[in-house]
């Protein structure tokens, strides 16, 4: 039985046990919904912790869809996903190489693995003011000169780049390192032949999905894969999970994912993929009269819309939409504004964002920036001796090569530009203010 049906069940019980609102709504009946499915682990639920029923079976089923050995149902976001995966593979000392931009929660793992970390910089592309893909050869290089365990990246980008995941996974098993891919942006992937091949079929040892993104899920929806031929004890991963997952993992989110997988693998599902990619193809096509360019190439994924348009800035671009067209983007810089879509991206609202990015105005004399892309990172502190350290402030003047204890991030994407523990180099001053946390030697 599907988890939904069996919270569809009408319960005779009377319950003494979490939650005490019995399912309702106490507070105010406008919640009600809210509260309909939302139960904890009773006689007959089965267990996140131990799944041996309904939601065995529903991971099972989401496992068979996606050809994984495991796929386990995260209610708490990619970002527990990643933790997990980084908790099953990573021992203290073990050697980590990870890509400069992945999302936070990777060095966050760092810091609850006690990995030692070597970061590796993508291709960037400074028109666009974006990381791109991963240079394999470089990778190649890298892996013969490092003994490192796992390596840890992100495909897509957030804003749609794909690298080469079936080279990179060879390359990393030719040098017995295992492979972690945050796919947390490429959810759709299995369900359509015009995106491309997920992680896991390209030969990822581990991946993972944040179905809330593009997907349609309730937001915290997420599932961590563990590919066949990944020959580390499956129970490592359930053991991980359940040091770092809550123990009271909500029911509608599980219910959720079940079906959001069954809905993303019928011809329904398929057919809205596949509709929403034509329909962005037929944007493109329109607007790239009206002075707009669409960042475009043979690794990104079509259904990430990342644009600039001549003559703004991609933040003044942004503010415009918002202040004016009450449309707000994923995110934007200096140069180009995302929009984020995916299940739910109906044809009209893209129509609406296509007439409002055509009236947005522009300035005949508006320089276009060029990205500066931050240096390569002078790790000092290994993550995991970076979380309870002595600091002191400085003058901003003062703060040059000294160690930051300061995360420098934006966010989204979420990707940081200085972590604790890293040398401040001239490039960082700009984002540090006068005032600069800095580690006592
Ligand atoms: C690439 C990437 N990975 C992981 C995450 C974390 O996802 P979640 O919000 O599902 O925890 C994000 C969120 O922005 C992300 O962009």
């Amino acid at each position: 039985m599907s988890i939904i049906k069996l919270l569809n069940k009408k319960l005779q019980r009377t319950l003494f046990t979490t939650p005490s609102h019995n399912q309702h709504a106490i507070f105010s009946k406008e919640y009600e919904p809210f509260f309909k499915h939302d139960y904890s682990e009773l006689e007959g639920f089965d267990n996140l912790s131990d799944p041996k029923n309904a939601i065995l079976m529903a991971q099972g089923k989401v496992s068979d869809i996606l050809g994984t050995k495991r796929s386990f149902f995260v209610t708490q976001g990619a970002t527990t996903a990643m933790l997990a995966s980084m908790k099953a593979l990573i021992n203290p000392g073990d050697r980590v190489l990870v890509a400069r931009n992945v999302h936070k929660s990777v060095f966050n793992g760092l810091i609850l693995t006690a990995g030692i970390v070597d970061w590796f910089l993508p291709e960037t592309n400074s028109k666009w003011g974006i990381y791109t893909k991963i240079d394999t050869e470089k990778l190649k290089q890298t892996l013969e000169i490092g003994d490192y365990k796992v390596f840890i990246m992100t495909s897509p980008t957030y804003e749609g780049i794909v690298s080469d995941i079936d080279e990179i996974s060879n390359i990393c098993a030719m040098h017995g390192v295992y492979l972690i891919v945050d796919e947390a942006h490429g959810s759709l992937y299995n369900f359509s032949d015009n995106l491309p091949k997920t992680a896991i079929q390209l030969g990822a040892d581990v991946s993972i999905n944040s179905l809330h993104k593009t997907a349609g899920a309730l937001n915290q929806s997420a599932i961590l894969n563990v590919s066949t031929k990944l020959d580390v004890d499956i129970h490592l991963f359930q053991k991980a999970l359940n040091i770092l997952h809550t123990t009271s993992p909500s029911y509608p989110i599980l219910a959720n994912i079940e079906a959001c997988i069954s809905y993303l693998n019928s011809k329904a599902g398929r057919k809205e993929i596949d509709d929403l990619i034509v329909n962005i193809e037929q944007f493109k096509k329109e607007l790239t009269r009206f002075g707009i360019e669409f960042y475009e190439s043979d690794d990104h994924d079509p259904t990430k819309i990342l644009l600039r348009k001549e003559g703004v800035s991609g933040v003044d671009l942004s503010n415009t939409l918002f202040e004016q067209f009450d449309i707000e983007d994923e995110m934007n810089n200096d140069i180009s504004a995302l929009f984020l879509t995916g299940i739910g991206t109906t044809k009209l609202k893209l129509d609406k964002l296509k007439n409002a990015l055509r009236k947005v105005p522009t300035n005949p004399s508006f320089i276009p920036y060029e990205m500066d892309f931050q240096p390569f990172p002078l790790v000092k502190v290994q993550p995991v001796d970076t979380f309870n350290r002595d600091f002191y402030f400085v003058n901003n003047n003062d703060a040059l090569l000294k160690i930051s204890n300061k995360l420098v991030m934006p966010y989204p994407p979420g990707i940081g530009l200085l972590y604790p523990g890293e040398a401040i180099q001239r490039w960082h001053l700009k984002y540090l203010g006068n005032d600069v946390e800095i580690f006592k030697e």
